[in-house]
């Protein structure tokens, strides 16, 4: 059988590399940073490709990639894939959607603490020698006893929200997949919709696909539901917020703040609107997954997909 070649587009952990290299009926090879030119110039021999986010892998990708059987993409979103384009040419889309759950909560935990007590502003008062000053600009917000709402109760909802309880929160979650027993058995209240979550919110983190559905989830009318001096936490997909409606909700005094991972144009410009704001704000970029644990696990997931289909057939996660 000729061998089936490989092309990993995005850096994912060398463990999954090498499993794919010392794979006899397999040929990979690393290309990451590619432009859309330089892929499209490619792509046409290859018969599976390995993505995180960077790679886009739109409807003219897939139509020049005449071999192409496979993408499989190392995270959970799979929003950077033209999936009616594939489907349309007969490649399967696979994620991993378990490997950087612990991760992807921990982080965005940290961004509800971290804005909460302006961990990043005062950090910076520190390094520039500003101690008292700091000191004196930065009071914070204690989480113990407030309302957190999971919009999103998927695994790492979930796991932010067992988190949460640790912290002594109290959680209300909507998910249209969770069902009572499972609210039940995670300890949450169950709300019927989004704005019956946000009611009376502290806190609101995200936890959904990017979809039309989804886009802007957090908008003007939602912020204005919360609670005066919420926080909105967001390591999804940037597109879940209204940007501009969250800054006027900020400068407005309703927000308190946000932390945020993740943003609507990526990268985002350094002048971004969120950026100049003075507190309660905490910013990182896209690192979600970005854990030694989490890229060992997708990177190993999802060359094991990869594969065991091109291989054997053998579909997971697609
Ligand atoms: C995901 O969808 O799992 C994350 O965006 C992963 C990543 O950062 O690559």
């Amino acid at each position: 059988m000729a061998k089936q070649r490989i092309l990993v587009s995005d850096p994912i952990s060398d463990i999954g590399v090498d499993l794919l290299r010392n794979h006899p009926e397999i040929e990979v090879d690393v290309n990451t940073g590619l432009s859309p030119e330089e892929l499209l110039k490619i792509i046409p021999s290859y018969h599976g490709l390995i993505i995180r986010s960077q790679t886009k892998v739109t409807a003219e990708v897939l139509a020049a990639a005449t071999e192409l059987k496979a993408v499989g993409r190392a995270g959970v979103g799979v929003d950077n894939v033209d999936r009616d384009a594939a489907t349309n040419h007969g490649v399967i889309v696979m994620n991993t959607p378990t490997g950087n759950t612990i991760s992807t909560a921990e982080l965005a935990f940290t961004l509800m603490l971290s804005a909460a007590r302006n961990i990043g502003p005062a950090h910076a008062g520190v390094l520039a020698g500003d101690f008292p000053a700091a000191r004196k600009a930065y009071k914070g917000i204690e989480i113990n006893n407030k309302r957190l709402a999971v919009i999103g109760m998927g695994r790492i909802g979930a796991e932010f929200a067992k988190r949460a309880q640790a912290f002594g929160m109290t959680v209300v979650a909507y998910d249209p997949f969770l069902t009572q027993a499972r609210a039940d058995q995670l300890k949450v209240e169950l709300a019927e919709s989004p704005d019956a979550a946000l009611t009376g919110a502290d806190v609101v983190t995200l936890h959904v696909p990017m979809t039309d559905d989804t886009k802007h989830i957090i908008n003007a009318d939602r912020l204005a539901l919360m609670n005066k001096g919420a926080l909105v936490v967001n390591c999804a997909r940037g597109g879940l917020i209204d940007e501009a409606a969250l800054k006027a909700a900020i400068e407005s005094g309703h927000i308190a703040g946000c932390g945020l991972d993740v943003y609507e144009d990526e990268p985002p410009s350094a002048d971004h609107p969120l950026f100049n704001l003075p507190k309660h704000v905490s910013f990182t970029p896209h690192l979600g997954a970005s854990t030694n644990e989490a890229q060992e696990n997708v990177g190993i997931q999802v060359a094991e997909q990869l594969r065991d289909f091109l291989t054997t057939g053998e579909i997971r996660n697609a």
